[in-house]
């Protein structure tokens, strides 16, 4: 499949399918993370930012797709089995055990910043070698800094709530 693709791509394709199949894990894991991250919320500013995160959810689903079919025009094989996710996966799963919105929202910054490390890495090494990819990674990488900074808005918010009520108590 895709001979033509696979021929115009200057560069070590079987390294690159290796690279886009832990992006595609990292991506199912970031959708698991937001996904149920948005369920189990607990404090302050719920109602406002469940909603932010289950969309956050659905947009690395569509990264996930991106990923996934380029993968195939490449002649690769994608990631075929869930348990593979975690051994593929750079940025780690953060488990969301404590419910409260600020460490949920820390997970997803976390996960947000390593997807950020993804995608440069990935359009550093198609830059100017495989178009069709790079121009992938860098869609990509646009949506995931502005989740970034969704997140850090939040937080932002969250710290200065915080400040606010300690001023009245004082
Ligand atoms: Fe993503
Ligand atoms: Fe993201």
């Amino acid at each position: 499949m895709g001979r033509k693709a696979i021929d115009i791509a200057k560069l070590d394709v079987e390294k690159l399918i290796q690279m886009l199949n832990e992006a595609l894990s990292e991506e199912w894991l970031a959708y698991y993370q937001y996904w149920i991250g948005a369920r189990m919320l607990e404090g302050p500013m719920r109602s406002e930012v469940e909603p932010e995160l289950l969309l956050h959810a659905t947009e690395e689903l569509a990264h996930a797709e991106l990923v996934v079919n380029r993968i195939l025009q490449l002649g690769g094989t994608p990631v075929l089995n869930p348990s593979k996710w975690i051994e593929y996966a750079k940025c780690p799963y953060e488990e969301p055990n404590d419910p409260y919105v600020e460490v949920i929202l820390q997970q997803n910054l976390d996960g947000e910043r390593c997807a950020i490390q993804r995608y440069e890495e990935i359009a550093e090494y198609t830059y100017g070698k495989d178009h069709s990819t790079y121009q992938m990674a860098i869609q990509i990488l646009n949506d995931e800094l502005e989740h970034e900074h969704d997140i850090e808005d939040f937080l932002a918010d969250l710290a200065r709530l915080k400040e606010d009520i300690r001023k009245i108590r004082l």
